[in-house]
């Protein structure tokens, strides 16, 4: 029986975070379940910080559908399988998650659920071989979690990418320029992809297909050829050249963490040379965190809802260490254990390596012979 549960969000934020805690707490008040909130994901859970949540406290999980951000905040570098500490006036890495499930048995709860991305869910994954009862829903603006065909927050990105998109557009045809739009997507061009054909682009560049820069000067002089001398190219951030690798702008989470690189650049220097190889102005805009803040779409309103009511339905099932994930479109569920897919060790990276189990765009998805049918050049 499951009276009482916690809920934290992790990773970077993403618009339908709240929309996810208010679905879970309303269906939870439903049948009498009391519903907490840690801060700061598993910071807090480690800290064991944590608030209750309900829909009379109108501060809480009420008014909330509509307001980007986490409530209860979110955090990018709280691996507790592998946390920075200072010990002796020196760093190490150590596994807490002893501690943390401590707090979760002492305080008595049912059921953590685990609201991010690849590495969230993974750490979810490996707090289930613990003994712990977790449910995991797939958030992340790069839409890359495994065995889930969409990620809340994704569709919000897309679509703040295909605005800006619109109106790159008649700048760049008053002043015949390229305008070039580089997105997120650290290992998957789902939001350069799926906004280049929302924006009608003439270009895209994503991490699964290394470019060839002159392909796309064929299509922009193709372009100028027929009439049009300017042209849109997205490019993710995660893109690189034939040959070449992902262009990094820093170092992020102060280096703590195991996916640490802050990615960043490669739109200025397709811009650059495409204006040295075509002989056209150009212009990059980085979209950054703006695709991540602010209201949620109606469509990820409902996924949200959708997906935060599903989590609490299986916890009242019993139904344990899954991720809720939609399958042609119906709402479902899967074992944690196929998310993480080879990478199986406790506490092990994730990001991009070779363990890790993201969800990238597959060449014979529909969304690239869609590009590929209406004319997009893909860099290939
Ligand atoms: O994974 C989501 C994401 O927005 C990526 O697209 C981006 O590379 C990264 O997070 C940025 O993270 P941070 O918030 O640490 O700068």
């Amino acid at each position: 029986m499951v009276k009482k549960v916690a809920i934290l969000a992790n990773g970077g934020d993403v618009s339908g975070f709240n929309a996810v805690i208010r679905a879970i707490v309303k269906t939870a008040e439903g049948r009498g379940v009391k519903c907490y909130g840690f801060i700061d994901g598993y910071r807090g859970l480690l800290k064991n910080e944590y608030i209750p949540l309900s829909t009379s406290d109108s501060r809480k999980a009420s008014g909330i559908l509509p307001k980007g951000g986490s409530i209860i905040g979110s955090s990018t570098n709280a691996n507790v399988f592998n946390y920075k500490v200072e010990e002796n006036g020196e760093i190490v890495y150590k596994d807490l998650s002893d501690v943390c499930v401590e707090n979760l048995k002492k305080d008595e709860f049912d059921c953590l659920f685990t609201l991010g991305g690849d590495g969230t869910q993974k750490s979810a994954r490996d707090f289930s071989l613990k003994g712990i009862n977790v449910i995991g829903v797939p958030k992340t603006i790069d839409n890359d979690v495994a065995c889930t065909d969409i990620t809340f927050g994704y569709n919000t990105a897309v679509s703040v990418a295909s605005d800006a998109l619109d109106r790159l557009h008649t700048t760049g045809e008053t002043h015949h320029r390229i305008m070039v739009l580089e997105v997120m997507g650290r290992y998957a061009g789902w939001i350069a992809l799926e906004s280049a054909i929302a924006g009608g682009a003439d270009v895209a560049l994503i991490p699964e297909i290394p470019y060839d820069i002159n392909k796309a000067v064929e299509k922009i002089n193709h372009r100028r050829d027929m009439g049009k001398n300017f042209s849109i190219v997205v490019v993710a951030e995660g893109a690189m050249p034939k040959g070449g690798d992902i262009t990094i702008e820093g170092t992020r989470n102060n280096g703590s963490g195991v996916d640490n690189t802050k990615l960043g650049g490669v739109g200025s220097i397709v811009a650059k040379q495409l204006e040295e190889l075509t002989g056209l102005e150009a212009r990059c805009t980085v979209l950054g965190y703006i695709q991540r803040g602010g209201t949620p779409t109606a469509f990820d309103r409902v996924l949200s809802t959708k997906y935060g009511s599903k989590a609490m339905e299986l916890a009242l099932e019993g139904k344990f260490n899954v991720l809720t994930v939609l399958k042609d479109g119906k709402l479902d569920c899967v074992p944690l254990e196929e998310v993480v897919g080879n990478n199986k060790v406790i506490g092990a990276v994730s990001g991009n390596t070779k363990e890790s189990n993201i969800r990238k765009v597959n060449m014979d998805n529909d969304l690239v012979k869609t590009a590929r049918n209406i004319g997009i050049c893909l860099g290939d």
